[in-house]
């Protein structure tokens, strides 16, 4: 994928979000999904054409939102009078979403900008406000249905260490690189890194070349799997 590519979903994703007033994530992770995410998903579907809002609300499924024990989660994020507040974003964290309450959602918060106290999660929820999210700090706003994983490098310092261990153990002095010893340091990157490992493996086999070089910069042995 060249830059042109890229730019181009994103001007697609910004068209299809543009006068939309209502971001709805339901999280589509294991824990809401278990206890009812997909009926919610279902029902705000349905509701929000039924109440004649399609062009108006954004729904998504989307990672954990966090408290999978209150499940299945919804997270409403509104602009403009969505929530009632002329020109504040408002955030409300649903729980125990069911269809009966996903309706409600819809006609309340989104039809009439009037946010659903009795079934939302206070901002100052003690379980929210100790912990600051990392990993999961993007649930809610991105839709994860992504169609490019670009491959992470925060491990690449461990796994040069790995490799280098691996390669004095299994290969130093060795002039032969045997397929049982590129197994070894396949095994060290993907024991670090499964990010890199899974997203070149989405595109077909994970490229793999094992180089052994002399003092003197002279390869010595090459082998390679692809
Ligand atoms: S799985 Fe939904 S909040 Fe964790």
């Amino acid at each position: 994928m060249n830059a042109d590519e890229l730019q181009a979903i994103v001007e697609k994703v910004r068209s299809s979000r543009s006068g939309k007033k209502h971001r709805v994530a339901v999280c589509a992770a294991a824990g809401c999904l278990s206890s009812g995410g997909e009926a919610a998903l279902a029902a705000f579907k349905a509701a929000i054409a039924e109440a004649g809002l399609a062009d108006q609300v954004e729904l998504f499924g989307t990672g954990c939102l966090g408290l999978c024990h209150a499940g299945p989660l919804v997270q409403v994020e509104s602009g403009g009078d969505g929530c009632g507040e002329p020109g504040r974003i408002c955030r409300c964290m649903y729980q125990k979403v069911d269809p009966a309450a996903a309706v409600e959602i819809v006609r309340e918060h989104m039809a009439k900008g009037k946010p659903v106290d009795a079934l939302r999660i206070p901002e100052d929820d003690p379980f929210f406000k100790e912990q600051t999210k990392i990993v999961l700090g993007n649930s809610g706003r991105i839709d994860p249905g992504v169609n490019l994983i670009i491959a992470t490098g925060q491990n690449n310092l461990a796994m040069n260490k790995t490799v280098a261990q691996i390669a004095r153990h299994f290969i130093d002095g060795k002039k032969e690189i045997t397929e049982g010893r590129l197994n070894r340091v396949e095994a060290g990157i993907r024991a670090y890194d499964p990010c890199l490992s899974c997203s070149t493996h989405a595109m077909g086999r994970m490229p793999l070349t094992v180089r052994l070089v002399g003092p003197g910069g002279e390869v010595l042995a090459e082998r390679s799997r692809w």
